[in-house]
């Protein structure tokens, strides 16, 4: 058997707490249909005793399963054997220092930190999710694989279908609602894309049910095994800070799926005393797109140990279908109203003394540009992270010398339009892609200067501008 005997699943619900076995295919809990968590019998599983083994992998980098930045942590997510991984090599992504940056949130030299989760081979961290809940549809023998998707997840998707052949892809995209980078990918990849009249949410919804209907296994975060390997992004930061807990993880919230799993990876690292305190969580939404702020900080909405107050909620969506506000943001990534991950988020929340706050697509953009001015950079819904980590330092709930980690989901190259459209000196085009969504400047704007085809002129600019 490829899945272990010592995993199992369970209902998050603490009145219910079913348990599932580690085989089984389902997305919620057949008995009060709240969400599902990957636990482990740590007696018999065995987890190291330091973290510090973790960095005996690095010699056994020719090996595919301790090569990926997910899986030489499997002694953290051990519901697989080993030797049945499916990895195509994702996770080898990079914690910098970004001291150009810091200025502008405002901590010290030295204090921020970004984590490019661009770097893996689909160009976000969803790649982190996807090796996991692959690993789990062979071991269970999945012919086909869904998800709704903003463009990461099915880039995803149909990326890890093209390269293992393992299944084949079906993905559901709002229409007019996913950046080019994203919609080229699942194209060139392969993917049978599906694009409905409607926005990410509508399309969730309906994957649900074509999943359920056909059953097609779905790869969506609310699969569980999907945020088992979310959780490594968090090793691989204590990894790079040689094992020392930051203050601060700092994260954009769309689906909420990253969110849930870092906190399950503190609360299982405090539980198995590899750490012994846990930093702070602080989820960035877009103020387009702001469920989790609306619920969290203005409607006290909490995790509460498990018995949240689901009449907070309800009344919220209720709200939202009555008025038919959908989602709005430039940071496409994250255009989402209904989390499937509420209740998991609430709980990472409780755990790590979370804090959830918005920031306007103008906040976004001007933060984007700056982490593109320190190098490598990202997409829009990434630099929630960083906006969000200057406004809670302008507040300050965030102190100068606190270690600050912001995480950046998604490559640069996911959304040029957005980046152009920042640079321009066009006015027709930033107001197309900017203006609409209330962008008024370009602050930190980088402007191509237009020269004639002259070489006195070509050289009189560049003496000029350089
Ligand atoms: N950042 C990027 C670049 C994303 O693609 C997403 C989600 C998020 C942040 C939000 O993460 O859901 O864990 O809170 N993208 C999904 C998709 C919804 O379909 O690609 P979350």
């Amino acid at each position: 058997m490829s899945l272990t005997a010592f995993a199992y699943q369970q209902c998050i619900s603490p009145s219910c707490g079913a348990r599932y076995g580690i085989e089984e295919v389902r997305v919620v809990c057949d008995q009060c249909g709240d969400l599902l968590d990957v636990k482990y019998d740590w007696d018999r599983a065995h987890p190291p005793k330091t973290l510090t083994t973790f960095e005996q992998m690095w010699t056994k980098r020719h090996e595919p399963c301790r090569f990926s930045g997910v899986w030489r942590f499997h002694a953290l997510l051990p519901f697989a054997e080993i030797e049945d991984i499916v990895t195509v090599g994702e996770g080898q992504t990079l914690l910098q220092q970004a001291d150009s940056v810091a200025p502008y949130v405002g901590v010290n030299a030295g204090s921020l930190f970004l984590q490019y989760e661009g770097m893996n081979p689909s160009g976000s961290f969803k790649d982190n999710g996807m090796t996991a809940a692959f690993t789990h549809a062979r071991a269970i023998g999945a012919k086909r694989a869904a998800c709704a998707s903003t463009g990461n997840t099915s880039a995803s998707l149909a990326m890890y279908c093209a390269v293992t052949r393992h299944m084949k892809a079906v993905i559901f995209i709002g229409s007019g609602k996913i950046s080019f980078g994203k919609l080229s990918q699942a194209l060139d990849y392969g993917a049978l894309t599906v694009q409905i009249t409607g926005d990410f949410d509508d399309a969730m919804a309906r994957v649900r049910e074509v999943s359920r209907d056909l059953g097609i296994y779905l790869v969506n975060s609310v699969n569980p095994f999907r945020l088992e390997g979310q959780k490594t992004i968090m090793f691989r930061v204590l990894e790079a800070l040689r094992w020392e807990v930051p203050d601060w993880i700092v994260v954009p919230g769309g689906n909420l799926g990253n969110s849930s799993a870092f906190g399950k990876a503190f609360a299982e690292l405090l539980e198995l005393g590899l750490i012994d305190r846990i930093p702070r969580l602080a989820v960035i939404n877009a103020t387009g797109a702001n469920t989790l702020f609306e619920l969290y900080e203005n409607r006290g909405l909490r995790w509460n140990q498990g018995v949240a107050d689901q009449g907070i909620s309800d009344d919220y969506f209720r709200e939202l279908d009555i008025s038919q506000r959908k989602a709005s943001t430039l940071a496409s990534a994250i255009e989402i109203n209904r989390p499937v991950n509420l209740r998991k988020c609430l709980r990472a929340l409780e755990t790590c003394d979370g804090v959830v706050r918005q920031v306007t697509d103008q906040e976004i953009i001007d933060a984007k540009a700056q982490v593109g001015a320190g190098g490598i950079g990202c997409e829009p819904a990434s630099a929630a992270s960083v906006a969000g980590a200057r406004k809670l330092r302008d507040e300050g709930m965030i102190q100068p010398a606190d270690r600050v980690v912001c995480i950046l989901t998604g490559h640069q190259l996911k959304d040029p339009d957005a980046t152009v459209a920042y640079h321009t000196t066009d006015q027709d085009r930033f107001d197309q892609v900017l203006g609409k969504r209330g962008v008024k400047r370009a602050s930190f704007a980088n402007r191509a200067v237009a020269v004639p085809n002259d070489l006195d002129e070509i050289i009189k600019a560049i003496q000029l501008y350089s």
